[in-house]
């Protein structure tokens, strides 16, 4: 088993897709393959020392689940066991996807949503990134300091910045992971 373990949510597979880039460019060394977050419980969680959470928005603001008309369950309901959870010791680093240009009110607020519910586990939240080159109305991924909560990617309107803006995420990320 490697140190870091990478999961995600998804409706359409794009959250996946980044999951698996994500997994090549860290190595197998570092990195388990990523799983969905509907195939997996919180113990699976815990028992690494680092974790990559991803997660798109999907219905109005919303994290992916049946609630939010997805195909599957997927964080929404994988939420409440995340309540109870004590994760203090695993350092966590997130991404969100989203589209700024349709949802510019509510851009990557699944986010947001995750990032809270990571902080009442006692988990050290790293991976904040910069606000910049993104143009939107609001954001519940917005923390206090003006930075996104994690990687902000919308595989709508700026696909093409994903390898720059993964590239330079990872590199933050390994250095706050200590890897
Ligand atoms: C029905 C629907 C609702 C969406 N709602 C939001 C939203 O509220 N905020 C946002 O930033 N993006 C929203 N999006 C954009 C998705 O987050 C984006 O397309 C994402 O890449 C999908 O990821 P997936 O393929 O992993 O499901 C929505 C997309 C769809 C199709």
């Amino acid at each position: 088993m490697a140190d870091i373990g990478i999961f995600f949510g998804t409706d359409t597979g794009t959250t996946r897709k980044i999951a698996k880039m994500i997994h090549k460019q860290l190595g197998e060394d570092l990195a388990d393959k990523p799983l969905n977050i509907n195939r997996v419980d919180i113990d699976t969680l815990s028992s690494y020392k680092m974790l990559i959470l991803g997660t798109p928005t999907l219905g109005e603001g919303q994290l992916p689940g049946l609630a939010a008309d997805c195909q599957a369950e997927s964080w929404d309901e994988f939420l409440p066991q995340l309540d109870d959870a004590d994760l203090s010791g695993i350092k966590v680093a997130l991404y969100g996807l989203g589209d700024q240009v349709n949802y510019s009110s509510e851009f990557v607020d699944g986010l947001g949503e995750l990032y809270d519910a990571i902080c009442e586990t006692g988990a050290e939240l790293v991976g904040e990134w910069p606000a910049d080159g993104y143009e939107f109305d609001d954001s519940a991924a917005l923390l206090d300091n003006g930075k996104f909560a994690g990687l902000v990617l919308d595989n709508d309107n700026q696909s093409e910045l994903h390898s720059e803006r993964l590239a330079g995420w990872l590199e933050q990320i390994k250095a706050e992971f200590g890897v």
